[in-house]
Parts: C-alpha cells; sequence; structure tokens
C-alpha cells in the first residue's frame, strides 16, 4: 500500500539539486501515486517521460479542478457550457470568474448538436464544457460528436466525468482533451474525503496544467490522496451494484403512483436512451449508473413530506458514496443557480435527487414505498 508521505519539504545535497522531490505544493509521492491511477483509469495514454504522474492532477476538491481549468482560458475567451451543470460549476463560471477573470460563459443544450454547432459560429469558444449525465436532470452528450465539433474549432473539450466514472465511459478515448471529476464522489466512495481530479491525454496540455496546478496551489493533501486511493480500489465493484440497484429503483419509481416522472438514462422512456446504452458500459454490457432523478407529483410541501420520512436513504447534499442519498436540488445542491434557468430546466419544486448506494435494493424499495405513502 502507498505511504502517505507527509514531509513537506525534502533536503537537498546542493542548492537546487534534490532527488525529485523538493516541496510539497509541486511533488508528493501519495498524490502522484493517485494521479497516476487516475490517468491510467482515465486513459490518458501519457507515458512517465511526457509527464511525470502520466498527465493527471489532484486537488482540494473538484471545484479546485475546475477553477484551475479555466485558468487555460484568457480573459475575453467564451466558454461554452452545457446549461444542466452542477451548481457550483455555474457559481464559479458565471458569479466568479466572469467578473475576475472576463471569461465569458454561454450556456446551450448540449443534447441538440445543432445548436451547438450554431453557438460555435457565434461565439468562437475557446472550451467546451460538459456533463454527462447531467447534474440533476441526467441529460446526455454524445461524446464523440462534441469532441470532434470541439477539434474542429480548436476549442478544449472538457468533460466532467464524475457521475458516469471511467467505469463507465472514458471521455479521453472518445476524443475529449480533459476530463475532471470530483474525487468526492464515486472515486472516493465513502462520502469521507473531498477531492477533484484532471486528466488530459495531450503532453503540451499536461505541462501546462501542471505548471497551474503548483502556481495555483490548490493540491490534494496526503491523508486524502491516501483515502481516495483506498475507495478507487472498490470503485468497478461498488459501479456494479450502484448501477443495478439504481434501474431497478427506476423502474419501480416509474410505476408509483405519486411519481410524475422518472429521469433515469437505462429507462426506455429516457429520451437519450439509445445514445446512453452505446456509450455507458460496464463489463460490455450498457450500465447508466447510480443516479435516478424524478418529479413527485406535487409542489414542495409532498417533496418536504417525502423527504423528511425517509429512513435508508440520509437527506444530505452529494452522491456516490457506499450509502443512498437523497436531496432536494431547487433547495440544496442547485439554489445557486438563478431561478429563471432552474426553471427553464425544470428543478423545480418536485424534483428529488436520489444517488443509490450499495445497499439492499430491496431496502431501499421498502423505505421509497413507506415515505411516497
Ligand atoms: C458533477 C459535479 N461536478 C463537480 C462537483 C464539485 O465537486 P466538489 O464538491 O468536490 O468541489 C460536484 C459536487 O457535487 C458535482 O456533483
Amino acid at each position: 500500500m502507498p505511504p502517505i508521505c507527509t514531509s513537506s519539504t525534502f533536503a537537498q545535497s546542493s542548492p537546487g539539486v534534490h532527488q525529485g522531490f523538493e516541496y510539497s505544493r509541486s511533488h508528493n509521492a501519495t498524490r502522484f501515486a493517485l494521479e497516476r491511477c487516475l490517468a491510467n483509469l482515465e486513459s490518458s495514454g501519457l507515458s512517465k517521460e511526457q509527464d511525470t504522474t502520466n498527465g493527471a492532477f489532484a486537488f482540494a476538491s473538484g471545484l479546485a479542478a475546475s477553477a484551475t481549468c479555466l485558468e487555460l482560458l484568457d480573459s475575453g475567451d467564451s466558454i461554452l457550457c452545457m446549461d444542466d451543470v452542477y451548481g457550483g460549476t455555474n457559481r464559479l463560471l458565471n458569479r466568479v470568474r466572469k467578473r475576475s477573470m472576463g471569461i465569458r460563459p454561454v450556456h446551450v443544450d448540449l443534447t441538440n448538436l445543432a445548436t451547438l454547432v450554431s453557438a460555435i459560429k457565434v461565439h468562437a469558444p475557446k472550451m467546451i464544457w460538459v456533463e454527462t449525465p447531467s447534474n440533476p436532470t441526467l441529460k446526455l452528450v454524445d461524446l464523440r460528436e462534441v469532441a470532434a465539433l470541439g477539434a474542429s474549432c480548436g476549442a478544449i473539450t472538457v468533460c466532467d466525468n464524475t457521475f458516469a466514472t471511467p467505469v463507465l465511459q472514458r471521455p479521453l478515448e472518445l476524443g475529449f482533451d480533459v476530463v475532471m471529476h470530483s474525487t468526492t464522489k464515486y472515486l472516493g466512495g465513502h462520502s469521507d474525503v473531498v477531492g477533484g481530479a484532471l486528466v488530459t491525454r495531450h503532453a503540451e496540455l499536461a505541462q501546462r496544467l501542471r505548471f497551474l496546478q503548483n502556481a495555483i496551489g490548490s493540491v490534494m493533501g496526503p491523508f486524502d490522496a491516501y483515502l481516495t486511493l483506498r475507495g478507487i480500489k472498490t470503485l468497478h465493484i461498488r459501479m456494479r451494484q450502484h448501477c443495478a440497484s439504481a434501474l431497478r429503483i427506476a423502474q419501480f419509481l416509474e410505476a408509483h403512483l405519486k411519481v410524475l416522472s422518472v429521469s433515469y438514462p437505462g429507462l426506455a422512456s429516457h429520451k437519450q436512451h439509445a445514445l446512453a446504452s452505446r456509450q455507458m458500459k460496464l463489463d460490455g454490457s450498457s450500465a447508466f449508473g447510480g443516479m435516478v432523478t424524478i418529479h413527485l407529483k406535487g409542489g414542495l410541501a409532498e417533496s418536504r413530506a417525502f423527504l423528511e420520512r425517509v429512513k435508508v436513504f440520509a437527506l444530505a447534499e452529494s452522491l456516490g458514496g457506499v450509502e443512498s442519498l437523497i436531496e432536494h436540488p431547487a433547495i440544496m445542491t442547485h439554489a445557486s443557480v438563478p431561478p429563471e434557468q432552474r426553471a427553464a430546466l425544470g428543478i423545480g419544486d418536485n424534483l428529488v435527487r436520489l444517488s443509490v448506494g450499495i445497499e439492499e435494493t430491496a431496502d431501499l424499495i421498502a423505505d421509497l414505498t413507506q415515505a411516497l405513502r
């Protein structure tokens, strides 16, 4: 097992002559072990000669990873971003970097490639940012098509792969330039460590990200890197259970009288089920992840009553842990998204998001049954 290297600095034999480790913000053996593991999982394809950690970089949180990635842009650049993204990503783009850095975020529905083509013509983006499945409405983006369109206009394509994980899809293999993760979620897997990551398949981008990671300094600490690596050891087997259980729960909820609609890429009723079946695979078969989003019949009162009554599901933000979580995006994870944008995306008072854990599926269904009753 990789040891936790807590040294912040390393002795030099002569000024400027070190053994490969100088100062822990720049070089840390435990973080390097995690970064090389992430590069491997996401198929960076870079050798150690091209980049010390094969093109992967770990950060103090998912948002720290995103914030560092945005520093690849210059002031005045425009970025085309999926309309439905994690609320914190939306806040970082529109309430922080738009002001402090002068970047121009434009939100577009990337499920519609024609919209993307015309947005590229109008805005000449330097970066295209996608989430698939998206948070919280679970829309899908055709990664291969978007990567090709991004390459044709010279934009850096970034995919937040937090929901799918490299077990289900590897965007770099489909032509994306950078993969971003909140490792807080499935990679860590136990809701006990916050972190983030970027992985690239280009040596030139790796060099720029290495500079930015060190220059900005929001690195992941060694204890967190150790815990995240430990979590990753069971990622594959956890994903099997998350996917199997979420599909059964989505089917159960779709048939329930108190549920208006269910969004889960594994249901035939999902508008992009065919794309999901093609793009998301586990052990060679289609698999759709552990996140399920529902619209309840009713409004805030009904949602509140349901969320207060669950016993096995914990009412909490975050996702991707072994335990099942449930939340109300409009009040919780997506409260920072402007109300008009939330309304346009259908993130209303009756929307509830479930992160299906790895507990016994029958217990989870029994819990939802009693809470809905
Ligand atoms: C899809 C997605 N991306 C990014 C983030 C941000 O990650 P973190 O909370 O680790 O900063 C989150 C957090 O919920 C997320 O769900």
